[in-house]
């Protein structure tokens, strides 16, 4: 008789994603089931991503879990849902039938987690992480089905990161969830000429958490309940319209109308929520006058539950504008470290383009800018030195 598995380990890696069109605000707080449809572009993981190692063995004696090598909760809500969900997806698809060769559902397991960008510089971590934990316990449990619907239940925005590209969350209409998943709209090669700017503004921890934030909105946000009822439905539409016909112009316009109303919601909330800062909002007015001068929408921002700018702009407008950035922002002491990530190119300002948009600096407010593209969904991690625990079951000690 074919003895159980002793120790089982997999590893995969998560993108971070941007949404273009926002979710904000629940219709079920368990389920995390939002009150409008969302959609977003999947960054590259050769920039951001996570990476998770989870591992079973009968000889582990708890659940156990390490972020960025610190030992963390195990018992988050959110963590055990997504934990529960693909047990009870594992044992659904076994049928019930003891397969002594497949891993034993009531092994311990233990799982590590980690990002390969600062936690501190503020990007939004929880998308990329539940993805990622989702996606790993799968491998480990042999699941093959599609499972943003058990990465909804640890982060709503985590459901997009289960794709690469272009990728919508669709609100659903059933109360049990079933049909609140996420899918591709367009993969990430459908916009060779898309780039994404991040700029960093600010290391500190956001003011109020989405969480929090989203459902003091719902309760007392008139704005919140119109946008998702008339406003958003039409948007969604527009904007599926603007990325198939690769549309900068129609893109750009519609996510930074959306990055603005979704901040007026939480401006329309009361008590009032600020994400944005004065640096945010100077990105924001240099935005305008650099689309100003040039007469069209070169570069288009969006904001999250955070300060941070995310810029999108076509390859060919991206070396003027970081120029632009530095310029606007002169950086403080890390000048050659100000631009991360894909390289850019050198650009001359003419007299009369730095006259127009460089109008008031702002010395170090702009930390620095991270370049990256969009990029593909989940990856399987195969080489086992990639595995970000032992043998033993614990975290590898980092070099
Ligand atoms: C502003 O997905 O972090 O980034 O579902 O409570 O975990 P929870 O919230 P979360 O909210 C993200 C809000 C947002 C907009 C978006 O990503 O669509």
């Amino acid at each position: 008789m074919a003895a159980e598995r002793a120790l089982a380990m997999a590893t995969c890696t998560a993108p971070v994603n941007i949404a273009v069109i926002k979710y904000w605000g629940k219709r079920d707080t368990d389920l995390i089931l939002p009150i409008n449809s969302s959609l977003s572009v999947t960054l590259h993981q050769d920039q951001l991503k996570t990476t998770t190692t989870a591992a079973a063995s009968r000889d582990f004696t708890e659940d156990r879990l390490w972020l960025n090598g610190k030992e963390a909760d195990v018992g988050h809500p959110r963590v055990q849902a997504c934990l529960r969900e693909v047990r009870r997806l594992a044992r659904k698809r076994r049928g019930g039938a003891e397969d002594t060769a497949a891993l034993s559902l009531s092994y311990k397991i233990h799982i590590a987690s980690e990002n390969n960008f600062p936690t501190a510089a503020g990007l939004a971590s929880s998308a990329a992480g539940y993805a990622c934990l989702v996606s790993a316990l799968a491998r480990l449990y042999g699941l093959e089905e599609e499972l943003s619907e058990v990465a909804r239940r640890g982060s709503g925005s985590a459901c997009r990161s289960m794709f690469g590209g272009f990728v919508q969350w669709q609100r659903g209409e059933r109360p049990d969830g079933t049909d609140s998943l996420a899918l591709q709209v367009a993969p990430e090669t459908h916009w060779p000429e898309l780039r994404v700017l991040i700029l960093v503004v600010s290391g500190e921890k956001k003011p109020v958490g989405s969480t929090a934030g989203m459902q003091t909105s719902v309760e007392t946000s008139p704005l919140l309940k119109h946008r998702a009822e008339v406003v958003v439905p039409e948007r969604l539409a527009q904007m599926m319209q603007h990325i198939q016909e690769r549309d900068f112009e129609g893109f750009g316009q519609l996510a930074m109308r959306d990055s603005n109303q979704f901040h007026a919601t939480c401006l329309d909330t009361f008590p009032p929520i600020f994400y944005l800062t004065d640096v945010s909002r100077h990105i924001i007015a240099l935005a305008h006058r650099y689309n100003a001068h040039h007469g069209h929408t070169k570069v288009a921002y969006t904001f999250d539950a955070g300060p941070n700018a995310v810029v999108f702009a076509l390859a060919d407008a991206v070396a003027e504008f970081v120029e632009v950035v530095r310029r606007s922002f002169p950086p403080a002491a890390n000048g050659d470290q100000f631009v991360r990530g894909l390289p850019v190119g050198s650009a001359a300002l003419p007299q009369e383009l730095l006259a127009a948009v460089v109008t008031e600096p702002v010395p170090g407010a702009v930390q620095y800018i991270l370049h990256t593209k969009p990029g593909p969904g989940p990856q399987r991690v195969d080489d086992p030195s990639q595995h970000l625990l032992g043998t033993d079951g614990l975290p590898r000690s980092r070099a």
